[in-house]
């Protein structure tokens, strides 16, 4: 690709003036932004750039495993693994406001980072795989200059306090030129292709209280829901495919049994930049199997429903 050739040999460039021979701190959050920004600072700036991976205890299931083994497996990328989940849950512990939860998770991102930040001797820089859209959105509502619908952890919601520059190379691009951009980088087509994962993971995708036995359950549904695109072959025809686990509990009968637990909402939508975005029309076949794959399967889960909202009116995650 000519123009994603183009653009890496002039992002290089500036990286390479932007930073001089400075260190640089990269999140890595599993997801392709924050890999794509980390390959291409490595060829910027080579072993002046040091990854950082945080397991927050929000990751889907075997996603910390994937991330670790991709990096470590392919690229010569320093790469330091903090297991944080304690250290999260306990500051979420009883936080039910969305916009909290993201300031929460913001702030103990940004701790944690300038930690590592000292261990390396001292790191100037901060590296995001914030796009274009994280950029307008966490700014204002289509256009209009004031009203904030989300901090996005990677721009809005971190701390106004914090030590270190930030450095974005990927602030002008949208996801399919991210995309291709990994592609040119090298990045495998599969890693590439993947649904966009939110920094703030499955705490926004647990409204209410957060606790371990919801992420847990959560984990498992969202497994399986994915799973099941999968073997339809509808992955790479939806733009992202999730589950949300929903804080209400509701009646049901399994056997000869009375059974009263919690609800998951399955959500997919199509999408270009994730701006705006149109529900999945999924069969009613495909979403009545992958329902009764996550009660049967999913202990704490009696029903599942499907969201049919599009963006706008809906945002795509649920907080
Ligand atoms: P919404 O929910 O605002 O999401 O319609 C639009 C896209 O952005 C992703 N998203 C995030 N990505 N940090 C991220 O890196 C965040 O805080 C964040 N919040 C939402 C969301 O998954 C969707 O792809």
């Amino acid at each position: 690709d000519w123009t994603m050739r183009t653009f890496k040999e002039e992002a290089i460039d500036k990286l390479r003036a932007q930073i001089g021979d400075g260190k640089v701190i990269c999140g890595l959050s599993g997801g392709v932004d924050s890999a794509v920004a980390a390959v291409l600072l490595h060829e910027a700036i080579g072993n002046q750039l040091t990854c950082v991976f945080v397991d927050h205890g929000l990751l889907r299931r075997g996603e910390a495993k994937r991330v670790i083994t991709m990096f470590r497996g392919h690229y010569n990328i320093p790469l330091v693994h903090v297991q944080a989940r304690e250290q999260f849950l306990q500051a979420l512990d009883g936080v039910t406001d969305p916009e909290s939860k993201r300031k929460i998770i913001g702030k103990a991102f940004v701790e944690l980072f300038e930690e590592e930040a000292k261990k390396i001797g001292g790191a100037e820089f901060l590296a995001q795989g914030t796009l274009y859209p994280d950029v307008i959105e966490s700014v204002s509502a289509t256009g209009g200059p004031s009203v904030t619908i989300k901090s996005h952890h990677n721009v809005g919601g971190l701390p106004e306090r914090m030590n270190m520059k930030l450095v974005e190379p990927l602030r002008e691009l949208f996801k399919d030129e991210v995309r291709a951009l990994g592609r040119e980088l090298g990045l495998p087509d599969v890693f590439v292709g993947r649904h966009p994962f939110p920094g703030p993971g499955l705490a926004i995708r647990c409204p209410g209280e957060i606790t371990a036995e919801k992420l847990e359950i959560l984990r498992y549904a969202d497994e399986i829901y994915i799973e099941e695109i999968r073997r339809a072959g509808l992955y790479d025809d939806i733009w992202q495919a999730f589950a949300v686990l929903l804080p209400v509990k509701t009646v049901g009968v399994m056997g000869d049994g009375r059974t009263y637990d919690y609800v998951v909402a399955l959500r997919a939508v199509t999408s270009t930049d994730g701006m705006t975005a149109d529900f999945y029309p999924f069969d009613m076949k495909f979403l009545g199997h992958a329902a009764t794959r996550i009660i049967n399967e999913v202990k704490g889960v009696n029903r599942v429903v499907y969201d049919v909202t599009s963006k706008p009116p809906g945002t795509i995650e649920w907080e």
